[in-house]
């Protein structure tokens, strides 16, 4: 088990653009299980190969209660999406302690490579759909504070920068 650093916001590094991954081989087995250990550890429901500094379309998903049903998406990329958008509270672990309402399609049809190399077709709502959509956004260099108010996101800049120099509010 290793655990990976997770860059937080505002990193420059959280807005590069994630590539393609070429081949899904030992390198790209070993990171899926760092992403799924850094995921469960950090108790979060999904993260992105971007968040640990690893500019590869790769992301890893939980959203069961028992955390046992992980999801793996190599090289993503949206198929249908509803006509029907709704706004959701999210949250991220590179933007620790921070939620706010973005609005996402609410179904979507996403095709990707799962961790065997296999292609899938993967139908989502709810839930799924949301986090499907905003690890996706990761890979394209997009944290949801993005979709804030310019006001609110200077805020949360603020606030995360002093949290990691270790000041309170
Ligand atoms: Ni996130």
């Amino acid at each position: 088990m290793a655990l990976l650093p997770i860059l937080c916001y505002p990193d420059p590094k959280l807005h590069q653009v994630a590539r393609p991954v070429q081949q899904v081989d030992a390198r790209i087995e070993k990171l899926i299980a760092d992403m799924l250990d850094t995921m469960y550890d950090a108790k979060g429901v999904g993260l992105a190969a971007t968040q640990v500094d690893v500019h590869e379309r790769l992301i890893v998903i939980d959203i069961s209660e028992q955390r046992d049903r992980p999801l793996v998406l190599i090289n993503p990329k949206l198929g249908w999406t509803s006509a029907e958008k709704r706004v959701n509270e999210e949250g991220c672990l590179s933007v620790p302690g921070i939620y706010d309402g973005v609005e996402r399609f609410d179904a979507i049809e996403v095709l990707a490579l799962d961790r065997d190399g296999v292609s899938r077709t993967v139908e989502a709502d709810g839930m799924l759909a949301v986090c499907i959509q905003h690890e996706m956004d990761h890979l394209l260099g997009k944290v949801f504070v993005e979709y804030l108010s310019p006001l609110k996101r200077n805020r949360i800049r603020t606030k995360m920068l002093k949290l990691q120099r270790g000041e309170r509010d």
